[in-house]
């Protein structure tokens, strides 16, 4: 029996890279799936992923599919009583759904801007206070924010990105302040479809070099066990953990080594 046995979970982002990773070793450990995100075929193929990649029989099973748009807070409030519906005994949220821009302030159109801060911070928040009345009752109730090393310290043009990351790190410490069990995961640059993300300006084009670059599997096998633990800040790969480090101690280096590779 692993920690997550029949657990009842609820996941956005659940058709990205790191999403479908969850999923799929969630299921591998038992747990019973609600598993959301915003493209309806995206979502239906992580699904299939996660249950037929895996090397032996699922023990888990997924309890439901919900398409969402998290960019729109009437689309949250319908998710959320859609995961009250299924889930009446919801205990593990994992906020994991996220997009990201590049570019220095000045050169993002606002309405990206606030896109970004609708679907990385404000559906977070709305969520969780949507679901806290069912989940706060439940013996094993945890609540788990993805955030990011940009959590830690900001790097050059990706000011907005950061400010959602520090966001949810924030909201986190608060909700833990209010005694409830809260995680908060600070992945380093992982192999995912995020570092497309759109760039604005007039900047060279950002790419992070494929041997920096962490692999989701890892990351998520890192940040499960992490979870299990219920531990409050998890660094899911020692470059992660090594960021947090240098962010405490020398956070003005980081800028400057980033401009450099
Ligand atoms: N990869 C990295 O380097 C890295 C590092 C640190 C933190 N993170 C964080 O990890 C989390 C997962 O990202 P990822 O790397 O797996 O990126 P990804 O592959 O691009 O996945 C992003 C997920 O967010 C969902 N999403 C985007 N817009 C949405 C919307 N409007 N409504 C609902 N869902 C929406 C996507 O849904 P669809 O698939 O349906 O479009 C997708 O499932 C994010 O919070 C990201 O900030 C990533």
């Amino acid at each position: 029996m692993s920690a997550f046995t029949r657990r009842v979970v609820f996941l956005t982002g659940a058709g990205g890279g790191l999403g479908r990773e969850f999923a799929r070793q969630l299921l591998a450990a038992g747990a019973d799936l609600v598993l959301s995100s915003h493209n309806p075929q995206r979502l239906a193929a992580a699904a299939e992923y996660a249950a037929h990649k895996l090397p032996n029989k699922p023990v888990g099973r997924i309890r439901a599919l919900l398409p969402a748009d998290l960019s729109d807070p009437t689309s949250c409030d319908r998710l959320a009583q859609q995961v009250a519906q299924v889930a009446p005994d919801l205990d593990l949220i994992i906020h994991n759904a996220g997009i990201g821009l590049y570019g220095p302030l000045d050169a993002i159109p606002a309405e990206a801007a606030d896109r970004l801060l609708r679907i990385n911070l404000h559906a977070p928040i709305r969520l969780t206070a949507a679901l806290l009345p069912i989940i706060h009752h439940r013996p094993k109730a945890q609540i788990v924010f993805i955030s990011s090393i940009l959590g830690r310290a900001a790097l050059p043009n990706i000011s907005i990105y950061s400010a959602t990351k520090f966001g949810l790190r924030g909201f986190a410490g608060g909700l833990t302040a209010d005694g409830y069990c809260v995680s908060t995961v600070y992945p380093f640059f992982t192999q995912t479809d995020i570092l497309d993300s759109p760039q604005y300006g007039d900047g060279p084009a950002r790419r992070v070099p494929g041997w920096l670059l962490d692999q989701p599997s890892a990351v998520v096998r890192a940040s499960l066990a992490g979870i299990a633990a219920r531990r409050r800040h998890i660094f899911p790969s020692w470059k992660a953990r090594l960021y947090a480090v240098v962010a405490a101690v020398a956070p003005d280096i980081l800028p400057p080594f980033s401009r450099l590779i």
